[in-house]
């Protein structure tokens, strides 16, 4: 039998694109090649998928293609559809829209191709802000009071909406985009004059924003790995370099400080595990996800945060450190997601898909 291969997918339309590009570079870097054949398949910003694409160079270029069953297929124009390669399993190094959302997951499911993480429902509901802690709510995980509201309710009622969040938080609150990731748009608001540009900010990326309390809190973050029965990594502190955990102190001025394992007292380090799982599975999550947590500074009180179904993947990304510090190393980690993306196909090809009254 010769080598899986493994089509790596990356770049896409999503205001994390470049964050992907890192991913990438390192989940490619990392899978075992006596094992796999990676298959680098970038997706411009404008869609297109490009095979042979590199995540290193600035711009996303190779040979068109588009995915038809497990088929690469060759677009170029003038010529007939021409097979390329013929892939094994997907890894969506995607984050945001059409790559976390289940937009993508939907593709490969249509096309009856394996891939690695959580599924359609999965990813489309923790990608949402609002239905994602809906779901937690009514799992009794606690999270943060939170609001939602839409963009057109915002544009043509801006002092309702105002005085809605007034009368249920205190300053400061978090406004964000229901649907986005990387900490874009992202805005902590100190004052009535800051909510109405974080609300102006946000309604530019999404039709649905989420308001919520902030709250002084220590933030820490844990890795999940498994399909029916996950398991939860060390969890890790996050020291942001600035006032919150921003995109520059994400990805920009490289000065936020992970600490692993983190440095929280024993038994709340075993309540953010547990919660993990039950998070993961209250979502119905497959695979991976890095579930984040806030420690409330003055009661020490565990919430979840968000739940992230494609955790970022470069070498010092939180994901694969804290499976690390675990006892996992990173080819390792690759390998078990591949394998676990392949069970999670089968388990599903079992279910039968006729009817016969
Ligand atoms: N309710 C909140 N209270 C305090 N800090 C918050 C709150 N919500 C978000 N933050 C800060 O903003 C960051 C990004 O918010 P988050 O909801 O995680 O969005 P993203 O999905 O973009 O990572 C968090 O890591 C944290 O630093
Ligand atoms: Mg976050």
């Amino acid at each position: 039998m010769g080598k899986l291969k493994v089509a790596v997918v990356f770049g896409g339309r999503s205001g994390e694109h470049e964050v992907s590009l890192m991913s990438a570079k390192s989940i490619m870097s990392a899978i075992d090649r006596d094992k796999y054949e990676v298959v680098p398949v970038g997706i411009s910003k404008d869609g297109v998928w490009y095979l042979g694409a590199s995540p290193e160079a600035g711009t996303i270029t190779g040979q068109a293609v588009r995915l038809i069953g497990r088929d690469l297929v060759s677009l170029e124009e003038g010529t007939a559809l021409e097979h390329l390669v013929r892939v094994d399993v997907v890894f969506p190094a995607l984050h945001g829209t059409f790559g976390e959302d289940g937009t993508i997951q939907g593709l490969f499911e249509m096309n009856g191709v394996p891939y690695v993480g959580a599924g359609v429902m999965s990813s489309a509901v923790c990608m949402d802000k609002s239905i994602m802690k809906a779901v937690f709510r009514e799992a009794q995980i606690p999270v943060v009071p939170i609001r939602t509201f839409l963009r057109k309710a915002v544009r043509q009622d801006t002092d309702q909406v105002v005085s809605e969040i007034e009368a249920e938080f205190d300053y400061p609150v978090f406004v964000k985009p229901a649907n986005l990731g990387s900490s874009v748009a992202v805005s902590k608001a100190k004052n009535r004059q800051q909510l109405l540009s974080a609300l102006d900010l946000a309604c530019m990326y999404d039709r649905k924003i989420v308001v919520e309390q902030g709250i002084d809190a220590r933030e820490v973050e844990c890795s999940v790995l498994g399909n029916d029965e996950p398991e939860a990594s060390l969890a890790g502190e996050i020291i942001p370099s600035r006032e919150f955990y921003d995109y520059y102190a994400k990805y920009i001025d490289d000065k936020s400080q992970l600490l692993i394992p983190a440095p929280i007292p024993e038994d709340i380090h075993l309540e953010v595990r547990q919660m993990a799982i039950r998070a993961f599975k209250a979502v119905d999550c497959s695979g991976m996800a890095r579930v984040d947590f806030f420690i409330e500074r003055c009661t020490n009180k565990v919430y979840v945060n968000e739940i992230n179904t494609i955790p970022g993947f470069t070498r010092i990304s939180m994901y694969p450190k804290l499976w690390e510090a675990s006892g996992i190393s990173y080819p390792e980690l690759m390998d078990r997601l591949i394998t676990l993306g392949i069970e999670r196909y089968e388990d599903r090809s079992a279910s039968k898909t006729t009817f016969e009254p």
